[in-house]
């Protein structure tokens, strides 16, 4: 483990500041965060992006890796159902996702600190907010080192 990808510490007097990464479409959800941007819209500095260019390419791997690597919690998100721009990549990702909640489970990952989500390239101002909500909320539920130090002890 590398510094990069270490878990940071939140010693006493240290604000914990969530890391949170997000893997969103290049057509939909990466667009819709741009627009946030571009349009100035305030919001939660945690949040890492990793662009794929449809939620079908994600594999829920992807979401273990992070975790392991020091993530407190992850963004899965992109076009609406029936907008993929690969006709059926959102379906199934939903339908992986839906089958692979009990594994994330079982390993130990607390589901609490998985967000999915749909966000269109116009919606700058939702992307905002479910990056807003899920820094609160992985931020209520404090750094995600139980699962780490599992993968360490493995
Ligand atoms: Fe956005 Fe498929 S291109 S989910």
């Amino acid at each position: 483990m590398n510094e990069a990808t270490a878990a940071r510490p939140s010693s006493e007097g240290e604000a914990f500041e969530p890391r949170i990464v997000a893997f969103v479409c290049n057509w939909c959800t990466y667009t819709g965060a741009d627009l946030a941007g571009t349009s100035r819209i305030q919001m939660a500095p945690n949040v890492r992006i990793v662009r794929l260019p449809c939620t079908g390419r994600i594999d829920p791997l992807f979401v273990v890796k992070a975790f392991e690597r020091g993530a407190d919690g992850v963004i899965v998100s992109g076009c609406h159902p029936g907008d993929c721009h690969y006709t059926a990549g959102n379906y199934h990702a939903r339908r992986r996702f839906a089958v692979f909640r009990e594994t994330l489970s079982f390993l130990g990952i607390d589901l609490d600190r998985l967000t999915f989500s749909w966000v269109s390239a116009s919606e700058g101002r939702k992307w905002s907010e479910i990056v807003n909500e899920t820094t609160a909320r992985v931020r209520e539920l404090g750094p995600f080192t139980s699962y780490r130090d599992l993968v360490d002890e493995g």
